[in-house]
């Protein structure tokens, strides 16, 4: 496989000569093994002769056992992908193609858009470059999910108005019924009573997606999270244990710290729920937070951009979303358990929106991880 880098960086070099020529010599098997896109080269009869380090990543197979393999040990043979790889042999010249899915047992890819390029050096090796447009798409789907949470906020306020007074009436007539009748009918106003209070603890969590304006300040995150998995341990995960990969070094977030809770809360409750399903061999948590440079989104309404460089990361090795959940994952009420109410990441995504923040998930079987990208405390912050 050296041999092909070493092909690969002198293809790469001649490109970057000019640059070259004025700095340090750059080594440029070093470039496109640090380029965060997933870059594959194929030799002619599909084996892997190159992949570089976000490659490794995106397959979930490392180079060495990748230079074991051919593409139609990953991908069924039809698979559109064997195609376009076919296409760029025969044409001689670069086919992208957006939408891929590349699906197999060992590969659960969605929406993949794929470069094929031919390597002039190497008659009927292909370059293929891969770029996840699921990560663009999310993006798109968190602004969506932003105003199916706004639409929730009015209900949720006409709920606490007309919902939760006449039912404590309810609740307190079931207990004074519950002091004064025979056993067997104390048992009905016992439900009665119990019925009322999943209704209230309902509408409580509707009422968090009310439209109040937030108060925030410099919040330690680490402390965060802390308070949450010391909640998580004495009670829903008790038995689950945790791994925290922690960066001392970062700043305070700018955020609301009781929504923050709520936030980390429904994520590490997903995750405890996700690893103690049938099957999960050695259930594990593991909260990670860091810097993360480079993410930046527009605020919205003005031409703004706001850096969010600290991330924190909820894993979990369940066995990954279920697919028909997927496209509607941050949307309320969408759910899979018997007794969810499918409200935790929508309102995980209201919360996070609301602090101009962002979420990314990355799931599949055996690993899960939702990843909250943070506005830290600025200066212009600290003078408020
Ligand atoms: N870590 C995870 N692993 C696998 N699936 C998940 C994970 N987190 C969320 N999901 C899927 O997303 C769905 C929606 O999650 P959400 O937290 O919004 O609601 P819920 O957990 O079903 O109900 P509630 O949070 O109200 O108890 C879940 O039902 C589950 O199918
Ligand atoms: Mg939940």
């Amino acid at each position: 496989m050296s041999n092909v880098v070493a092909r690969a960086s002198r293809l790469l070099s001649g490109r970057t000569r000019s640059v070259e020529s004025h700095t340090r010599p750059v080594d440029a098997a070093a470039i496109l093994s640090g380029l965060p896109v997933p870059v594959i080269l194929l030799d002619p009869d599909n084996r892997f002769r190159h992949a570089n380090h976000a490659a490794e990543q995106f397959l979930g197979i490392s180079a060495a056992g990748l230079s074991q393999l051919r593409l139609d040990d990953l991908l069924p043979k039809d698979n559109p992908l064997f195609l376009l790889i076919e296409h760029v042999r025969l044409t001689d010249s670069t086919i992208s193609d957006h939408e891929l899915n590349l699906h197999s047992p060992r590969l659960h890819k969605h929406g993949i858009t794929v470069q094929g390029s031919p390597l002039p050096e190497e008659p009927g090796a292909v370059l293929l470059v891969m770029q996840d447009a699921s990560a663009a798409r999310s993006l798109d789907r968190q602004l969506a999910f932003r105003g199916a949470a706004r639409s929730v906020s009015g209900m949720a306020a006409i709920l606490a108005h007309e919902v939760k007074n006449p039912l404590s009436g309810i609740r307190g007539a079931a207990q004074l019924l519950e002091a004064s009748v025979g056993p067997a009918d104390r048992v009905l106003a016992e439900l009665i009573r119990d019925e009322a209070d999943r209704i209230r603890d309902l509408v409580d969590r509707m009422e968090a997606f009310g439209d109040k304006p937030i108060a925030r300040t410099a919040v330690n995150i680490h402390r965060v999270l802390e308070h949450v998995r010391k909640l998580a341990q004495s009670g829903f995960a008790a038995h689950i244990p945790f791994k925290e990969n922690y960066d001392p070094s970062l700043p305070p977030v700018w955020a609301n710290r009781d929504q923050l809770i709520q936030v980390v809360l429904n994520l590490v409750k997903n995750a405890a729920e996700a690893v103690t399903q049938e099957g999960v061999i050695h259930p594990e948590i593991i909260l990670t937070t860091g810097f993360q440079h480079g993410m930046r989104v527009a605020i919205p309404g003005t031409n703004e951009r706001m850096d969010l460089p600290l991330f924190v990361s909820v894993r979990d090795n369940g066995h990954g979303i279920p697919d028909d959940i997927r496209p509607h994952l941050f949307e309320p009420f969408v759910t899979s358990k018997a007794a969810g109410t499918g409200l935790g990441l929508s309102l995980v995504a209201k919360i996070i929106g609301d602090h101009g923040g962002l979420i990314e998930v990355d799931s599949r079987p055996g690993r899960t991880e939702f990843r909250l990208h943070l506005p830290v405390v600025t200066e212009k912050d600290a003078d408020q």
